[in-house]
């Protein structure tokens, strides 16, 4: 029998509740009038725990589940499935729930201590004629677009040559189609070292390398540019320690200040330069991309204090939820004297910073974020208040607001056609009605979110706040 899920975690209940249904819907009902050149299908992955959790449970660490949006000559379907992972197999198959959030050993049933498998919870990209659900501490797991269902076993590893876990936020270079991603913990669990690599568009690993950091620690995404990949290592540290004595696995040590390694794509790690900041913590960078006179430009949601994590001892890492905001950060690595400079661009919180990816590691002008802060871990209250849209180049920003208990997912930038102008298209985002405890697709004129949504499509049920996904286009 089942065991029902605790009521005392924010993260389990409400808008963060999982979902334990799958379904098939046709024809979802439609508001407004959906783009009829809007043509291909908008994933979006997120944690939705099958079972109640093994000890302390964390947001982060769910199983994923993947909503799945076709939208094609004004119709649009939905599906949703759990990612089949070997995890979510043993345990739909026994009934019950067998491992620690993060894989705790601490937490573990023994029978599967060994399993060490993906929940592939985080992210779902489309790259090479694949469709990857991913995490950060392993490899991706293919998915076939149509069913959602595993394709060839899940794992993709491209025959074995990953040197490292998978980070959820891989970059794909549009002009080349080479695919640049990393792993932290590359040698074991809460191991400091790091893997770099790329894969090409026709399936080729053109880089395995090993990068030695300065301490173990949650390295969630990274930037890469023309020349250089940007790898910021933020106190946000990890230790097996800690785990094992029932102490946070993951915690806030600001003391250990951020390092911030550049290493060049033409050359080796050997190449590495180091710059160190001030401790901040980033998950989502925005774009980045080389100045003229080549100086690195990363465009950041910063936050001064982790959120979601305490400190090493388990107290809180701040009084007040920490909040993000944009910032330029901009790299002079041939500078004598400062190399590191920060501009805030807006006083606005938020988080899921997106562009035009076609522009991806170029100079760019637009940009969209999830306006608010995420969920105060103390009192569960989300405050996500609306979407934004960022002109960089005049400075200027529009905003978009639903009801007072609407919650937005992560703006998702799709072009009106391939060769359209930057930021010529439609945002998508999934919203979540507080009132009605369900969720609309919502497309909008990428740069005219003041008018709000062109369309809605209606789902009956709810899409669980959740985390990052993609459009892949054409049919499926
Ligand atoms: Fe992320």
């Amino acid at each position: 029998m089942a065991k029902a899920f605790p009521t005392d975690n924010p993260f389990l209940r409400g808008y963060y509740g999982p979902v334990n249904t799958e379904a098939d819907a046709a024809h979802l009902q439609i508001t407004g009038e959906m783009p009829k050149e809007l043509l291909g299908t908008l994933y979006r992955n997120g944690p939705n725990p099958q079972f109640a959790p093994r000890g302390p449970y964390h947001w982060f660490g769910g199983d994923g589940m993947i909503h799945a949006f076709h939208i094609e000559n004004g119709n649009v379907s939905y599906k949703n499935r759990w990612v089949r992972t070997p995890k979510w197999e043993i345990e739909n198959k026994e009934g019950e729930g067998l491992s620690g959030t993060f894989g705790n050993p601490r937490y573990t049933d023994p029978r599967v201590m060994a399993l060490n498998s993906t929940i592939a919870n985080t992210n779902i990209v489309w790259h090479g004629g694949k469709l990857l659900a991913l995490e950060e501490a392993h490899a991706p797991f293919a998915l076939d677009p149509a069913t959602l269902m595993p394709v060839n076993g899940g794992y993709e590893t491209w025959g074995d040559k990953l040197c490292g876990p998978f980070t959820a936020h891989p970059k794909i270079d549009p002009v080349t189609g080479e695919m640049v991603f990393f792993g932290y913990s590359a040698k074991g669990r809460f191991s400091k070292e790091v893997s770099l690599q790329s894969v090409t568009a026709d399936g080729r690993i053109t880089r395995a390398e090993i990068l030695d950091g300065p301490y173990p620690s949650m390295i969630h995404d990274f930037a890469v540019t023309k020349n250089w990949i940007v790898l910021p290592i933020f106190p946000l540290t990890s230790s097996m320690e800690r785990a094992m004595s029932g102490k946070p696995p993951f915690a806030w040590e600001p003391d250990k200040g951020t390092h911030i390694a550049f290493i060049p794509r033409n050359g080796t790690v050997a190449d590495v330069k180091w710059v160190s900041a001030p401790a901040s913590y980033v998950f989502h960078p925005m774009n980045h991309f080389e100045t003229a006179d080549g100086k690195v430009v990363v465009d950041v949601m910063k936050y001064d204090v982790a959120p979601l994590f305490p400190r090493p001892d388990g107290s809180p890492a701040s009084d007040q939820p920490p909040r993000a905001r944009l910032f330029r950060w901009t790299f002079d690595l041939d500078g004598h004297g400062n190399t590191f400079r920060e501009q805030q661009l807006d006083d606005r919180s938020g988080e899921f910073p997106r562009f035009d990816e076609r522009f991806c590691m170029s100079d760019y002008r637009h940009g969209w974020i999830v306006s608010g802060d995420i969920t105060d871990p103390k009192t569960g209250e989300p405050r996500q208040d609306g979407l934004v849209h960022y002109d960089l180049e005049t400075g200027k920003s529009t905003a978009w607001s639903a009801g007072k208990d609407d919650r937005f997912g992560e703006p998702i930038f799709v072009p009106r056609s391939e060769t359209a102008a930057e930021g010529d298209g439609w945002l998508l985002s999934v919203l979540y009605r507080g009132e009605e405890k369900r969720s609309d697709l919502a497309v909008f004129e990428a740069t005219d979110l003041g008018r709000g949504p062109i369309a809605l499509a209606h789902l009956s049920s709810r899409v669980p706040a959740g985390f990052h996904g993609n459009w892949r286009p054409g049919t499926l």
